[in-house]
Order: structure tokens, then sequence, then C-alpha cells
């Protein structure tokens, strides 16, 4: 299968998923967006009210800002792609539960497979927690870390920045590192090599950026 054809997959299989309760509240599900061969994936919490209407992810006012932050470094939607932890609105958009993530891990491990982005951005606390399990975002936000062959940057999530106003200016400069970080990406070998089952849970930050 092509990578798109395991993208198109994936979405069947999210918009009929009943893996975990969230199936119940879901009016649509949001298995997320962007081209096949993007060089960035943004992973985001779950869908809110906005997305849950629409069946695509960011369509609220954090994803207005996600826009916004994108054109600043002189970026489209289309170019990147979007998703989240999970695939269904938690209810009043609590945060996922433990079985909820676990439950529909395995979509979006099979879209950054397919994928096989240059950087992936985690988008807040839970996506940030799947790759950093134990890490603090306000202590590693920005910093790009090689984490079981990828690169990963954990960012906040632009709806934390747009109630608290102070963040702005950080995530800002968060994404303002990304072009260089996909520059540099571009010289690494095309498909990451697996790095040693001992060195798994110990993320090292870049030294170079
Ligand atoms: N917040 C998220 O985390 N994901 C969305 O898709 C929309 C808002
Ligand atoms: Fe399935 Fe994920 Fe939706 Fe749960 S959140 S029903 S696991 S697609």
């Amino acid at each position: 299968m092509t990578s798109s054809e395991i993208l198109e997959q994936v979405a069947q299989e999210v918009s009929a998923c009943q893996k975990c309760i969230l199936f119940h509240s879901r009016k649509n599900a949001v298995p997320g967006e962007g081209p096949a061969n993007a060089d960035i994936m943004f992973i985001g919490e779950g869908p809110g009210f906005h997305e849950n209407e629409q069946g695509r992810p960011f369509v609220g006012a954090a994803g207005r800002f996600l826009d916004e932050l994108l054109a600043k470094i002189g970026m489209e939607r289309s170019q990147v792609f979007i998703t989240n932890v999970v695939k269904c609105r938690p209810p009043s958009n609590r945060d996922p539960l433990i079985e909820e993530l676990e439950a529909c891990s395995d979509y979006l491990e099979r879209q950054i497979q397919a994928i096989n982005p240059k950087v992936i951005v985690t988008l807040g606390r839970f996506s940030m927690a799947r790759f950093l399990p134990n890490a603090k975002i306000s202590a590693v936000h920005g910093q790009a870390m090689h984490i079981r062959a990828r690169l990963v940057v954990p960012m906040y999530h632009p709806a934390a920045a747009l109630h608290q106003g102070s963040l702005r200016p950080v995530i800002e400069r968060d994404f303002a590192q990304l072009p260089e970080l996909i520059a540099k990406a571009s010289d690494a070998p095309e498909h990451p090599v697996e790095v040693p089952q001992e060195d798994k849970q110990d993320p090292e930050q870049l030294s170079f950026f």
C-alpha cells in the first residue's frame, strides 16, 4: 500500500471505530488531514466542539491560531499533517483517559509510519507524553529531541497560548525554529535508522540546535 492508501485506510477505520467509549458521543470522528509526504506532523490532543461538528482537526479558535503560527514561518496548513492523540471528542472537552489514549494509539502510530515526517511537533501535554512520559512541558518546550529514531519537538498547545497571553511569544519562538529543523533533517537519511532498544527510554536533547 502507498502512504496515501494507508492514511485513507486508517481514516476509514477511525470513522467506524468503537474501540473506546468516545465513539458513543462523537458526531464525527477526526482522523486528521494533510499530505502523505508532509515534512511536519502536528499532533494535538483531541477534537473539540467544532472539530466534532466538521470531522476536521483544528478548525476552531486554536486552529486559527495554528494557521497564524504557520503563516509566520511561511507555511500553510495544506503543507503539514495535523492530527490528535484521540480521534473522537471527549465530552465537554475533558482530558482524554489513559484507556482512550491506549485504544486510539495504533491509529496514530500507523499515521506516523506512513508519513514518516522529518519533524513531529507535539501540541500540549497529552501528545508530548506519548514520546516523553515524564517530561514537564515548561522545561522541554521548543527542544528538538531524537526519540525512537524520530525528531520530536514538544510545544505548548495553541489553546493554552490563547488562554495565557504570556505563552504567545514562547510558542511563536518555538515555531520559528521549525524551518531550520526541517532543513537540517533533510540532510539525514530518508529512512531513520532504528535506535538500539536500550537507548529508547533516554531521549537526548540535540546539542547542535
Ligand atoms: N485542540 C486539539 O487538541 N485538537 C484539535 O483538533 C482542536 C483543538
Ligand atoms: Fe476509536 Fe480513537 Fe475514537 Fe476511541 S477515540 S472510538 S479508539 S477512534
